[in-house]
Protein backbone atom coordinates (compact mmCIF):
# COMPACT_ATOMS: atom_id res chain seq x y z
CA UNK A 1 0.00 0.00 0.00
CA UNK A 2 1.12 3.68 -0.95
CA UNK A 3 1.50 6.54 1.92
CA UNK A 4 -0.95 8.02 -0.33
CA UNK A 5 -3.38 5.20 0.37
CA UNK A 6 -2.47 4.67 3.81
CA UNK A 7 -3.45 8.66 4.23
CA UNK A 8 -6.78 8.21 2.81
CA UNK A 9 -7.49 5.16 4.91
CA UNK A 10 -6.21 6.95 8.10
CA UNK A 11 -8.41 10.02 7.23
CA UNK A 12 -11.56 7.64 6.41
CA UNK A 13 -10.94 6.35 10.05
CA UNK A 14 -10.33 9.22 11.67
CA UNK A 15 -13.49 11.31 12.94
CA UNK A 16 -14.06 14.41 11.59
CA UNK A 17 -16.25 16.41 13.05
CA UNK A 18 -16.20 19.80 10.46
CA UNK A 19 -19.21 19.67 8.05
CA UNK A 20 -16.61 19.83 4.93
CA UNK A 21 -18.96 20.43 2.42
CA UNK A 22 -17.06 22.40 0.39
CA UNK A 23 -18.35 26.55 1.32
CA UNK A 24 -16.93 28.34 3.91
CA UNK A 25 -13.53 26.97 4.43
CA UNK A 26 -12.81 30.94 5.66
CA UNK A 27 -14.40 33.01 7.76
CA UNK A 28 -17.18 35.22 5.94
CA UNK A 29 -15.99 38.75 4.83
CA UNK A 30 -18.83 41.65 4.07
CA UNK A 31 -21.77 43.29 5.22
CA UNK A 32 -24.70 42.92 7.32
CA UNK A 33 -27.59 45.77 7.32
CA UNK A 34 -29.36 45.15 10.95
CA UNK A 35 -27.07 46.80 12.89
CA UNK A 36 -27.24 50.33 11.20
CA UNK A 37 -30.63 49.98 9.21
CA UNK A 38 -32.61 47.27 11.12
CA UNK A 39 -35.63 47.83 9.50
CA UNK A 40 -34.90 50.70 7.13
CA UNK A 41 -33.99 48.84 3.94
CA UNK A 42 -34.74 48.23 0.38
CA UNK A 43 -33.39 47.39 -3.00
CA UNK A 44 -31.34 50.76 -3.12
CA UNK A 45 -29.66 50.18 -0.05
CA UNK A 46 -28.02 47.26 -0.90
CA UNK A 47 -27.38 48.61 -4.28
CA UNK A 48 -25.70 51.80 -2.63
CA UNK A 49 -23.98 49.70 -0.14
CA UNK A 50 -22.61 47.28 -2.71
CA UNK A 51 -21.38 50.23 -4.29
CA UNK A 52 -19.64 52.04 -1.42
CA UNK A 53 -17.75 48.64 -0.73
CA UNK A 54 -16.09 49.05 -4.08
CA UNK A 55 -15.38 52.46 -4.20
CA UNK A 56 -14.36 52.97 -0.73
CA UNK A 57 -11.66 49.98 -1.15
CA UNK A 58 -13.76 47.26 1.10
CA UNK A 59 -14.07 44.69 -1.38
CA UNK A 60 -10.22 45.10 -2.59
CA UNK A 61 -9.34 43.95 0.90
CA UNK A 62 -11.73 41.45 0.93
CA UNK A 63 -15.39 41.88 1.74
CA UNK A 64 -17.36 40.06 -0.80
CA UNK A 65 -20.65 39.74 0.98
CA UNK A 66 -23.49 41.70 0.75
CA UNK A 67 -26.06 40.55 3.15
CA UNK A 68 -29.47 40.95 3.87
CA UNK A 69 -30.97 40.57 7.18
CA UNK A 70 -34.96 40.64 8.82
CA UNK A 71 -37.86 42.41 7.30
CA UNK A 72 -36.79 42.06 3.74
CA UNK A 73 -40.70 39.79 3.69
CA UNK A 74 -44.22 40.29 2.96
CA UNK A 75 -45.62 39.54 6.62
CA UNK A 76 -47.97 36.74 4.87
CA UNK A 77 -46.91 33.81 2.35
CA UNK A 78 -48.55 33.82 -0.55
CA UNK A 79 -51.61 31.72 -0.57
CA UNK A 80 -49.63 28.63 -2.39
CA UNK A 81 -47.04 29.06 1.02
CA UNK A 82 -44.37 30.71 -0.59
CA UNK A 83 -42.62 33.53 1.06
CA UNK A 84 -43.02 37.01 -0.66
CA UNK A 85 -40.00 39.89 -0.72
CA UNK A 86 -41.43 43.22 -0.21
CA UNK A 87 -43.27 44.41 -3.04
CA UNK A 88 -42.46 48.08 -2.49
CA UNK A 89 -39.24 47.70 -0.91
CA UNK A 90 -37.91 45.22 -3.49
CA UNK A 91 -40.15 46.43 -6.06
CA UNK A 92 -37.76 44.91 -8.66
CA UNK A 93 -37.83 41.52 -7.36
CA UNK A 94 -35.09 39.79 -4.99
CA UNK A 95 -33.41 37.95 -8.47
CA UNK A 96 -32.93 41.51 -10.37
CA UNK A 97 -30.96 42.87 -7.24
CA UNK A 98 -29.16 39.88 -6.73
CA UNK A 99 -28.27 39.42 -10.52
CA UNK A 100 -27.06 43.26 -9.52
CA UNK A 101 -25.14 42.32 -6.43
CA UNK A 102 -23.05 39.38 -8.24
CA UNK A 103 -22.81 41.71 -11.06
CA UNK A 104 -20.78 44.44 -8.62
CA UNK A 105 -18.29 41.50 -7.69
CA UNK A 106 -20.35 40.45 -4.94
CA UNK A 107 -21.99 36.90 -3.10
CA UNK A 108 -24.91 37.72 -0.88
CA UNK A 109 -26.38 36.65 2.06
CA UNK A 110 -30.42 36.43 3.17
CA UNK A 111 -32.27 35.83 6.68
CA UNK A 112 -34.75 33.62 8.14
CA UNK A 113 -35.92 31.96 11.27
CA UNK A 114 -35.75 28.68 12.67
CA UNK A 115 -39.03 28.85 14.33
CA UNK A 116 -42.70 30.12 12.97
CA UNK A 117 -41.73 34.00 12.80
CA UNK A 118 -38.70 35.98 12.10
CA UNK A 119 -37.18 37.88 15.21
CA UNK A 120 -39.41 41.37 13.78
CA UNK A 121 -42.83 39.24 12.69
CA UNK A 122 -42.15 37.97 9.32
CA UNK A 123 -42.39 34.78 8.67
CA UNK A 124 -40.15 31.96 9.79
CA UNK A 125 -38.86 28.69 7.68
CA UNK A 126 -40.06 25.79 10.41
CA UNK A 127 -41.96 23.14 8.41
CA UNK A 128 -40.71 25.36 5.20
CA UNK A 129 -37.25 24.51 5.23
CA UNK A 130 -36.67 23.27 2.18
CA UNK A 131 -39.53 24.79 0.03
CA UNK A 132 -37.74 28.88 1.82
CA UNK A 133 -34.37 27.43 0.89
CA UNK A 134 -35.53 26.88 -2.72
CA UNK A 135 -36.70 30.29 -3.01
CA UNK A 136 -33.85 31.65 -1.66
CA UNK A 137 -31.92 29.74 -4.26
CA UNK A 138 -34.01 30.88 -6.69
CA UNK A 139 -33.16 34.55 -6.11
CA UNK A 140 -29.68 34.04 -6.29
CA UNK A 141 -28.74 33.96 -2.69
CA UNK A 142 -25.60 32.11 -1.48
CA UNK A 143 -25.29 32.38 2.09
CA UNK A 144 -28.51 32.23 5.04
CA UNK A 145 -28.61 33.67 8.00
CA UNK A 146 -31.20 31.43 10.30
CA UNK A 147 -31.99 33.27 13.53
CA UNK A 148 -34.02 31.72 16.78
CA UNK A 149 -37.12 33.14 17.19
CA UNK A 150 -40.28 32.17 17.69
CA UNK A 151 -39.95 28.71 18.74
CA UNK A 152 -42.67 26.13 18.25
CA UNK A 153 -44.47 24.55 21.24
CA UNK A 154 -42.82 21.17 22.27
CA UNK A 155 -45.56 18.91 21.56
CA UNK A 156 -45.24 20.10 17.95
CA UNK A 157 -41.34 20.39 17.59
CA UNK A 158 -40.51 17.28 19.98
CA UNK A 159 -36.62 17.92 19.48
CA UNK A 160 -34.24 20.76 21.12
CA UNK A 161 -33.10 23.74 19.70
CA UNK A 162 -30.13 21.42 17.33
CA UNK A 163 -32.90 19.80 15.90
CA UNK A 164 -33.87 22.60 14.65
CA UNK A 165 -31.32 23.74 13.31
CA UNK A 166 -30.61 20.54 11.73
CA UNK A 167 -33.81 20.81 9.61
CA UNK A 168 -32.25 23.02 7.84
CA UNK A 169 -28.99 21.91 7.58
CA UNK A 170 -30.77 18.41 5.84
CA UNK A 171 -32.49 20.71 3.46
CA UNK A 172 -29.02 22.44 2.63
CA UNK A 173 -27.64 19.46 1.67
CA UNK A 174 -30.88 18.46 0.13
CA UNK A 175 -31.20 21.14 -2.52
CA UNK A 176 -27.53 20.85 -3.41
CA UNK A 177 -27.85 17.51 -4.35
CA UNK A 178 -30.55 18.09 -6.17
CA UNK A 179 -29.67 21.06 -7.73
CA UNK A 180 -26.22 20.49 -8.25
CA UNK A 181 -25.20 23.96 -7.12
CA UNK A 182 -23.24 24.64 -4.49
CA UNK A 183 -24.62 23.99 -1.07
CA UNK A 184 -25.94 27.62 0.42
CA UNK A 185 -23.33 28.81 3.35
CA UNK A 186 -25.19 28.29 6.76
CA UNK A 187 -24.80 30.89 9.55
CA UNK A 188 -26.58 29.44 12.31
CA UNK A 189 -27.92 32.65 14.76
CA UNK A 190 -28.48 30.34 17.75
CA UNK A 191 -27.23 33.13 20.29
CA UNK A 192 -24.94 30.28 22.32
CA UNK A 193 -27.87 29.24 24.79
CA UNK A 194 -27.60 25.99 23.86
CA UNK A 195 -23.97 24.86 23.50
CA UNK A 196 -23.88 25.56 19.75
CA UNK A 197 -20.25 25.83 20.18
CA UNK A 198 -20.55 22.37 20.37
CA UNK A 199 -22.68 21.25 17.82
CA UNK A 200 -22.36 24.20 15.88
CA UNK A 201 -19.81 22.38 12.82
CA UNK A 202 -21.79 19.72 12.24
CA UNK A 203 -24.26 21.66 11.12
CA UNK A 204 -22.91 25.13 9.51
CA UNK A 205 -20.11 27.25 8.85
CA UNK A 206 -20.70 29.72 11.65
CA UNK A 207 -22.46 30.24 14.63
CA UNK A 208 -23.25 32.89 17.19
CA UNK A 209 -21.81 32.26 20.70
CA UNK A 210 -24.05 35.10 22.10
CA UNK A 211 -26.59 37.79 22.28
CA UNK A 212 -26.66 40.79 19.88
CA UNK A 213 -23.64 43.37 20.06
CA UNK A 214 -23.97 47.16 21.08
CA UNK A 215 -21.61 49.44 20.16
CA UNK A 216 -19.91 49.99 23.44
CA UNK A 217 -16.87 48.69 24.91
CA UNK A 218 -19.00 46.80 27.81
CA UNK A 219 -20.41 44.44 25.33
CA UNK A 220 -17.63 43.85 23.76
CA UNK A 221 -15.44 42.85 26.53
CA UNK A 222 -18.12 40.83 27.30
CA UNK A 223 -18.45 38.76 24.15
CA UNK A 224 -14.34 38.67 24.32
CA UNK A 225 -14.74 37.13 27.87
CA UNK A 226 -17.22 34.71 26.70
CA UNK A 227 -15.37 33.69 23.70
CA UNK A 228 -12.08 33.12 25.32
CA UNK A 229 -13.57 30.26 26.96
CA UNK A 230 -15.03 28.39 23.86
CA UNK A 231 -12.10 29.12 21.10
CA UNK A 232 -11.26 25.52 20.38
CA UNK A 233 -14.42 25.09 18.58
CA UNK A 234 -12.94 27.57 15.30
CA UNK A 235 -11.34 25.83 12.73
CA UNK A 236 -11.82 25.91 9.06
CA UNK A 237 -15.16 25.38 7.55
CA UNK A 238 -16.95 26.30 11.38
CA UNK A 239 -16.43 29.31 13.68
CA UNK A 240 -17.76 31.34 16.80
CA UNK A 241 -19.46 34.01 15.37
CA UNK A 242 -18.83 37.05 17.64
CA UNK A 243 -21.83 39.05 15.40
CA UNK A 244 -21.39 42.41 13.61
CA UNK A 245 -18.42 44.67 13.52
CA UNK A 246 -19.85 47.79 15.32
CA UNK A 247 -17.12 49.67 14.85
CA UNK A 248 -18.00 53.62 13.92
CA UNK A 249 -21.50 52.94 15.69
CA UNK A 250 -21.96 54.22 18.97
CA UNK A 251 -19.34 55.77 21.37
CA UNK A 252 -16.87 53.57 20.92
CA UNK A 253 -13.03 54.94 20.82
CA UNK A 254 -10.14 54.63 17.80
CA UNK A 255 -8.22 52.27 20.26
CA UNK A 256 -11.51 50.43 21.03
CA UNK A 257 -12.36 50.40 17.62
CA UNK A 258 -9.05 48.63 16.98
CA UNK A 259 -9.26 46.28 19.73
CA UNK A 260 -12.70 45.26 18.50
CA UNK A 261 -11.69 44.40 14.91
CA UNK A 262 -8.37 42.82 16.16
CA UNK A 263 -10.25 40.22 18.73
CA UNK A 264 -13.21 39.25 16.33
CA UNK A 265 -10.38 39.14 13.17
CA UNK A 266 -7.85 37.24 15.26
CA UNK A 267 -10.73 34.89 16.58
CA UNK A 268 -11.40 33.85 13.17
CA UNK A 269 -14.71 35.32 13.93
CA UNK A 270 -17.02 36.44 10.47
CA UNK A 271 -16.19 39.74 9.89
CA UNK A 272 -19.41 41.52 8.93
CA UNK A 273 -19.57 45.21 8.41
CA UNK A 274 -22.66 46.73 10.52
CA UNK A 275 -21.89 50.35 9.57
CA UNK A 276 -23.53 53.30 7.57
CA UNK A 277 -21.28 53.28 4.46
CA UNK A 278 -22.15 56.64 3.48
CA UNK A 279 -21.43 58.21 6.76
CA UNK A 280 -18.13 56.10 7.14
CA UNK A 281 -15.52 58.07 8.47
CA UNK A 282 -12.04 57.42 7.14
CA UNK A 283 -10.35 56.23 10.30
CA UNK A 284 -13.07 53.64 10.38
CA UNK A 285 -11.89 52.13 7.23
CA UNK A 286 -8.46 52.45 8.01
CA UNK A 287 -9.11 49.58 11.07
CA UNK A 288 -11.45 47.22 8.56
CA UNK A 289 -9.12 47.65 5.80
CA UNK A 290 -5.97 46.46 8.01
CA UNK A 291 -4.58 44.04 5.51
CA UNK A 292 -1.71 42.49 7.42
CA UNK A 293 -4.98 41.46 10.47
CA UNK A 294 -7.13 40.21 7.59
CA UNK A 295 -4.30 38.15 6.46
CA UNK A 296 -4.60 36.45 9.67
CA UNK A 297 -8.23 36.18 9.52
CA UNK A 298 -8.04 34.52 6.26
CA UNK A 299 -5.11 32.21 6.80
CA UNK A 300 -5.41 29.54 4.86
CA UNK A 301 -3.05 27.44 6.37
CA UNK A 302 -4.20 27.76 10.25
CA UNK A 303 -7.85 27.56 11.05
CA UNK A 304 -7.49 28.37 14.58
CA UNK A 305 -8.68 31.27 16.98
CA UNK A 306 -5.83 32.82 19.43
CA UNK A 307 -6.77 31.51 22.60
CA UNK A 308 -5.07 33.49 26.39
CA UNK A 309 -2.48 32.37 27.53
CA UNK A 310 -3.05 34.32 30.43
CA UNK A 311 -5.36 36.44 31.55
CA UNK A 312 -3.71 39.07 32.79
CA UNK A 313 -4.75 41.26 35.88
CA UNK A 314 -7.63 38.65 36.73
CA UNK A 315 -6.67 34.92 37.54
CA UNK A 316 -6.37 32.06 34.77
CA UNK A 317 -9.60 31.02 33.57
CA UNK A 318 -11.68 33.44 35.23
CA UNK A 319 -14.61 34.29 33.72
CA UNK A 320 -15.01 38.31 34.13
CA UNK A 321 -17.22 40.01 31.33
CA UNK A 322 -16.03 43.24 32.55
CA UNK A 323 -12.23 42.33 32.38
CA UNK A 324 -11.63 39.22 29.97
CA UNK A 325 -8.00 37.90 29.29
CA UNK A 326 -5.49 40.01 28.20
CA UNK A 327 -2.77 38.03 26.26
CA UNK A 328 -3.21 36.29 23.79
CA UNK A 329 -1.24 33.98 20.92
CA UNK A 330 -2.26 31.80 18.10
CA UNK A 331 -0.39 30.06 15.09
CA UNK A 332 -0.03 31.52 11.47
CA UNK A 333 1.47 30.88 8.30
CA UNK A 334 3.62 33.52 8.86
CA UNK A 335 4.19 33.12 12.52
CA UNK A 336 3.25 33.16 15.82
CA UNK A 337 0.46 35.89 16.35
CA UNK A 338 0.25 37.63 19.63
CA UNK A 339 -2.82 39.92 20.56
CA UNK A 340 -2.32 41.93 24.04
CA UNK A 341 -5.65 43.77 25.43
CA UNK A 342 -5.29 46.87 27.67
CA UNK A 343 -8.33 45.88 29.50
CA UNK A 344 -8.17 48.82 31.77
CA UNK A 345 -9.20 52.15 31.83
CA UNK A 346 -5.56 53.72 31.92
CA UNK A 347 -2.61 53.07 29.66
CA UNK A 348 -0.43 50.13 31.11
CA UNK A 349 2.81 48.24 30.18
CA UNK A 350 2.01 44.60 29.17
CA UNK A 351 4.75 41.96 29.20
CA UNK A 352 4.67 38.61 28.18
CA UNK A 353 7.46 35.65 27.98
CA UNK A 354 7.42 34.42 24.88
CA UNK A 355 7.52 30.97 25.91
CA UNK A 356 4.23 31.31 27.90
CA UNK A 357 2.84 30.69 24.11
CA UNK A 358 2.91 27.65 23.13
CA UNK A 359 3.84 28.13 20.00
CA UNK A 360 6.84 29.49 20.90
CA UNK A 361 10.10 27.29 20.63
CA UNK A 362 12.49 27.95 23.60
CA UNK A 363 16.04 28.99 22.76
CA UNK A 364 14.95 30.90 19.53
CA UNK A 365 14.48 34.22 19.44
CA UNK A 366 11.85 36.02 17.32
CA UNK A 367 11.88 38.78 14.63
CA UNK A 368 8.67 41.13 15.82
CA UNK A 369 6.08 42.89 13.34
CA UNK A 370 3.65 45.14 14.29
CA UNK A 371 0.06 44.72 12.82
CA UNK A 372 -0.69 48.00 13.14
CA UNK A 373 2.14 50.16 13.39
CA UNK A 374 2.96 48.10 10.21
CA UNK A 375 6.47 48.03 11.09
CA UNK A 376 9.69 45.60 12.04
CA UNK A 377 10.07 46.33 15.63
CA UNK A 378 13.82 44.66 16.00
CA UNK A 379 14.10 40.83 17.41
CA UNK A 380 12.36 39.57 21.26
CA UNK A 381 14.64 37.68 23.16
CA UNK A 382 12.40 35.77 26.15
CA UNK A 383 10.11 38.24 26.33
CA UNK A 384 8.58 41.54 24.95
CA UNK A 385 7.50 44.60 26.55
CA UNK A 386 4.80 47.33 25.25
CA UNK A 387 5.01 50.31 26.80
CA UNK A 388 1.93 52.40 27.00
CA UNK A 389 -0.56 50.72 25.54
CA UNK A 390 -4.01 52.72 25.60
CA UNK A 391 -6.96 52.30 27.76
CA UNK A 392 -9.23 49.39 25.92
CA UNK A 393 -6.54 49.45 23.44
CA UNK A 394 -4.50 46.66 21.26
CA UNK A 395 -0.99 45.58 20.08
CA UNK A 396 -1.17 42.69 17.53
CA UNK A 397 2.42 41.32 16.96
CA UNK A 398 3.53 38.83 14.67
CA UNK A 399 6.68 36.43 15.72
CA UNK A 400 8.77 34.69 13.34
CA UNK A 401 11.46 32.41 14.26
CA UNK A 402 15.28 34.12 13.79
CA UNK A 403 17.26 31.23 14.83
CA UNK A 404 18.90 30.69 17.97
CA UNK A 405 18.99 33.23 20.99
CA UNK A 406 22.21 34.03 21.72
CA UNK A 407 24.57 31.60 23.72
CA UNK A 408 24.86 31.90 27.24
CA UNK A 409 21.25 33.39 28.37
CA UNK A 410 20.03 32.60 31.94
CA UNK A 411 18.13 31.31 33.55
CA UNK A 412 18.70 27.70 31.54
CA UNK A 413 15.27 27.06 31.63
CA UNK A 414 13.27 30.10 30.09
CA UNK A 415 9.89 27.86 30.70
CA UNK A 416 10.43 26.70 34.47
CA UNK A 417 8.24 23.94 36.00
CA UNK A 418 8.80 24.16 39.64
CA UNK A 419 12.27 22.32 40.46
CA UNK A 420 12.67 20.17 36.97
CA UNK A 421 15.16 22.34 34.92
CA UNK A 422 17.55 19.44 34.56
CA UNK A 423 21.24 18.58 33.07
CA UNK A 424 21.83 15.85 31.51
CA UNK A 425 23.72 14.66 34.38
CA UNK A 426 20.82 14.22 36.52
CA UNK A 427 21.67 17.61 38.83
CA UNK A 428 17.98 19.87 39.11
CA UNK A 429 18.70 23.67 38.26
CA UNK A 430 17.08 26.68 39.65
C1 LIG B 1 -52.25 37.84 6.73
O1 LIG B 1 -52.70 36.65 7.32
C2 LIG B 1 -53.51 36.86 8.45
C3 LIG B 1 -53.76 35.54 9.12
O2 LIG B 1 -54.09 34.59 8.17
C4 LIG B 1 -54.79 37.56 8.01
O3 LIG B 1 -55.57 37.80 9.15
C5 LIG B 1 -54.42 38.86 7.36
O4 LIG B 1 -55.56 39.48 6.84
C6 LIG B 1 -53.43 38.66 6.24
N1 LIG B 1 -52.94 39.95 5.80
C7 LIG B 1 -52.88 40.26 4.54
C8 LIG B 1 -52.33 41.63 4.25
O5 LIG B 1 -53.23 39.51 3.66
C1 LIG C 1 -33.83 45.08 -12.87
O1 LIG C 1 -35.04 45.75 -12.98
C2 LIG C 1 -34.94 46.95 -13.70
C3 LIG C 1 -36.28 47.69 -13.62
O2 LIG C 1 -37.32 46.80 -13.92
C4 LIG C 1 -34.55 46.65 -15.14
O3 LIG C 1 -34.40 47.85 -15.86
C5 LIG C 1 -33.21 45.92 -15.10
O4 LIG C 1 -32.85 45.52 -16.41
C6 LIG C 1 -33.27 44.72 -14.22
N1 LIG C 1 -31.91 44.24 -14.05
C7 LIG C 1 -31.60 42.96 -13.96
C8 LIG C 1 -30.16 42.66 -13.78
O5 LIG C 1 -32.45 42.10 -14.02
C1 LIG D 1 -21.24 54.62 25.69
O1 LIG D 1 -22.62 54.42 25.58
C2 LIG D 1 -23.16 53.54 26.54
C3 LIG D 1 -24.63 53.32 26.23
O2 LIG D 1 -25.25 54.53 25.99
C4 LIG D 1 -22.94 54.06 27.95
O3 LIG D 1 -23.41 53.12 28.89
C5 LIG D 1 -21.46 54.27 28.15
O4 LIG D 1 -21.24 54.86 29.39
C6 LIG D 1 -20.88 55.17 27.07
N1 LIG D 1 -19.44 55.21 27.23
C7 LIG D 1 -18.75 56.32 27.11
C8 LIG D 1 -17.28 56.19 27.29
O5 LIG D 1 -19.26 57.39 26.83
C1 LIG E 1 -10.89 60.48 3.50
O1 LIG E 1 -10.13 59.80 2.53
C2 LIG E 1 -10.42 60.20 1.21
C3 LIG E 1 -9.69 59.24 0.26
O2 LIG E 1 -8.39 59.02 0.69
C4 LIG E 1 -10.00 61.66 1.04
O3 LIG E 1 -10.29 62.10 -0.26
C5 LIG E 1 -10.76 62.49 2.05
O4 LIG E 1 -10.30 63.82 2.00
C6 LIG E 1 -10.58 61.96 3.46
N1 LIG E 1 -11.47 62.66 4.34
C7 LIG E 1 -11.07 63.20 5.48
C8 LIG E 1 -12.11 63.88 6.30
O5 LIG E 1 -9.91 63.14 5.84
C1 LIG F 1 2.13 35.50 4.97
O1 LIG F 1 3.01 36.33 4.27
C2 LIG F 1 2.74 36.41 2.86
C3 LIG F 1 3.85 37.24 2.24
O2 LIG F 1 3.91 38.49 2.84
C4 LIG F 1 1.36 37.03 2.67
O3 LIG F 1 1.04 37.09 1.30
C5 LIG F 1 0.33 36.19 3.40
O4 LIG F 1 -0.93 36.81 3.32
C6 LIG F 1 0.70 36.04 4.87
N1 LIG F 1 -0.22 35.14 5.51
C7 LIG F 1 -0.79 35.42 6.67
C8 LIG F 1 -1.70 34.39 7.20
O5 LIG F 1 -0.58 36.44 7.28
C1 LIG G 1 -13.38 41.52 37.36
O1 LIG G 1 -12.12 42.13 37.41
C2 LIG G 1 -12.12 43.36 38.09
C3 LIG G 1 -10.73 44.00 37.92
O2 LIG G 1 -9.74 43.14 38.35
C4 LIG G 1 -12.48 43.14 39.55
O3 LIG G 1 -12.52 44.35 40.24
C5 LIG G 1 -13.84 42.47 39.60
O4 LIG G 1 -14.14 42.13 40.92
C6 LIG G 1 -13.87 41.21 38.75
N1 LIG G 1 -15.22 40.73 38.69
C7 LIG G 1 -15.51 39.47 38.89
C8 LIG G 1 -16.93 39.08 38.73
O5 LIG G 1 -14.64 38.64 39.16
C1 LIG H 1 9.11 35.52 32.87
O1 LIG H 1 10.32 34.86 32.97
C2 LIG H 1 11.07 35.26 34.13
C3 LIG H 1 12.44 34.62 34.03
O2 LIG H 1 12.33 33.26 33.76
C4 LIG H 1 10.31 34.85 35.37
O3 LIG H 1 11.00 35.28 36.50
C5 LIG H 1 8.95 35.51 35.35
O4 LIG H 1 8.19 35.06 36.42
C6 LIG H 1 8.23 35.18 34.06
N1 LIG H 1 7.00 35.97 33.99
C7 LIG H 1 5.86 35.46 33.53
C8 LIG H 1 4.71 36.38 33.53
O5 LIG H 1 5.76 34.32 33.10
C1 LIG I 1 6.84 49.27 16.89
O1 LIG I 1 7.56 50.31 16.28
C2 LIG I 1 6.75 51.41 15.87
C3 LIG I 1 7.65 52.39 15.12
O2 LIG I 1 8.68 52.78 15.93
C4 LIG I 1 6.10 52.02 17.08
O3 LIG I 1 5.26 53.07 16.67
C5 LIG I 1 5.28 50.96 17.78
O4 LIG I 1 4.72 51.47 18.98
C6 LIG I 1 6.12 49.74 18.14
N1 LIG I 1 5.27 48.70 18.64
C7 LIG I 1 5.36 48.21 19.89
C8 LIG I 1 4.39 47.16 20.25
O5 LIG I 1 6.16 48.61 20.69
C1 LIG J 1 13.71 39.61 29.29
O1 LIG J 1 14.69 38.94 28.58
C2 LIG J 1 15.99 39.52 28.69
C3 LIG J 1 16.88 38.74 27.76
O2 LIG J 1 16.54 39.06 26.46
C4 LIG J 1 16.46 39.48 30.12
O3 LIG J 1 17.70 40.15 30.22
C5 LIG J 1 15.44 40.18 30.98
O4 LIG J 1 15.80 40.04 32.33
C6 LIG J 1 14.08 39.59 30.77
N1 LIG J 1 13.10 40.34 31.52
C7 LIG J 1 12.31 39.80 32.42
C8 LIG J 1 11.42 40.73 33.17
O5 LIG J 1 12.27 38.60 32.61
C1 LIG K 1 26.12 18.22 36.79
O1 LIG K 1 25.37 19.37 36.37
C2 LIG K 1 25.52 20.53 37.20
C3 LIG K 1 24.56 21.62 36.67
O2 LIG K 1 24.73 21.86 35.30
C4 LIG K 1 26.97 20.97 37.25
O3 LIG K 1 27.07 22.09 38.07
C5 LIG K 1 27.84 19.81 37.73
O4 LIG K 1 29.17 20.18 37.63
C6 LIG K 1 27.60 18.57 36.91
N1 LIG K 1 28.31 17.47 37.52
C7 LIG K 1 29.12 16.67 36.84
C8 LIG K 1 29.72 15.59 37.62
O5 LIG K 1 29.30 16.82 35.63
Amino acid sequence: MGLSSILVLLSALLPTYALDNGVGRLPVLGYNSWNAFQCNIDEDLYLTTAQLMKSLGLQDAGYNYVNIDDCYAEKNRSADGFIVADKVRFKNGMKNLTDKIHDLGFKTGIYSDSGWFTCAGYPGSYQNELRDLTTFQEWGFDYLKYDNCAIPFDDIIREGIMGKYQRMTDAIAQLAKSSGQPPILFSLCEWGISQVWLWGKTMGQSWRTTGDIAPQWDSLANIINFNSFITQSTDFFGRNDMDMLQLGNGNLTFDEAKSHFTAWALMKSPLLIGTDLTTITNETIEVLTNREIIAINQDSVFGQSITPFRWGIGPDWVSNSSFPAQYWSGPSENGTVFMLLNTLNEPSTMFFNLTESPWIRAGRQYSVRDLWAHTDNGTAIRNFTAEAVPPHGVIALLLKDAGDEPDGLLPLCAQPIEGQCTDKNGTHVS
